[in-house]
């Protein structure tokens, strides 16, 4: 798997220390809060799976799983709830967690939606950004690293379903696409 990998972009200490500094910051921004963290499936699994536990407050988790749909000659990107969440809104913290925002079509759909829930509050935590892709007009109130416009994978994200078991984020080498 590594073989495939031109170079890492982010290694697993700079990945463990910026963990470890959100979750101290989520910790102190939603003391006295209910911090529901919703995980949008898959990619960002790893990093909800060790940024829950960098956080010191109680919380609870859920996961919702969506998909891009409709053509691409629109302004703004559909998405479709595929695994919707189990708890209902009202009352909560809400702090998405996302592995990449790219163009920001996903997510700013995804904060609409979940905005109409009614919970008290709603913010975003990206372990990535890619600022320089941005279509939508949305934001993350957390980000991890800003990463230049290349295809990365590892630590959640994949290419073709692969390489989400890598331990560090890298890009991935050119004949891989083109095989
Ligand atoms: P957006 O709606 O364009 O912001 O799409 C974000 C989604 O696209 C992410 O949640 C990822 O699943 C996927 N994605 C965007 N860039 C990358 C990348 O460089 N590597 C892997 N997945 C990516
Ligand atoms: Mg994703």
């Amino acid at each position: 798997m590594k073989q495939d990998i031109l170079k890492t972009l982010v290694s697993e200490e700079e990945l463990r220390e910026k963990v470890t500094e959100l979750g101290r910051q989520i910790s102190h921004d939603y003391e006295g809060k209910s911090l529901l963290l919703v995980s949008v499936l898959k990619g960002s699994v790893v990093f909800m799976a060790d940024l829950m536990r960098a956080i010191t407050i109680p919380a609870r988790i859920d996961f919702m799983s969506v998909s891009s749909y409709g053509s691409g000659t629109k302004s703004r990107g559909v998405v479709k709830i595929v695994k919707d969440l189990d708890i209902p809104l009202e009352g909560y913290d809400l702090l998405i967690v996302e592995d990449i925002l790219d163009s920001g079509n996903t997510l700013s759909y995804l904060k609409e939606i979940l905005s109409s829930r009614g919970p008290k509050s709603i913010r975003i935590c990206t372990l990535l950004d890619k600022p320089e892709r941005r279509t939508a007009d949305i934001a993350a109130d957390y980000v991890g690293f800003a990463v230049p416009d290349e295809f990365v994978v590892g630590y959640g994200l994949d290419y073709d379903e692969k390489y989400r078991n890598l331990p560090f984020i890298g890009v991935l080498k050119p004949e891989v696409y083109e095989k």
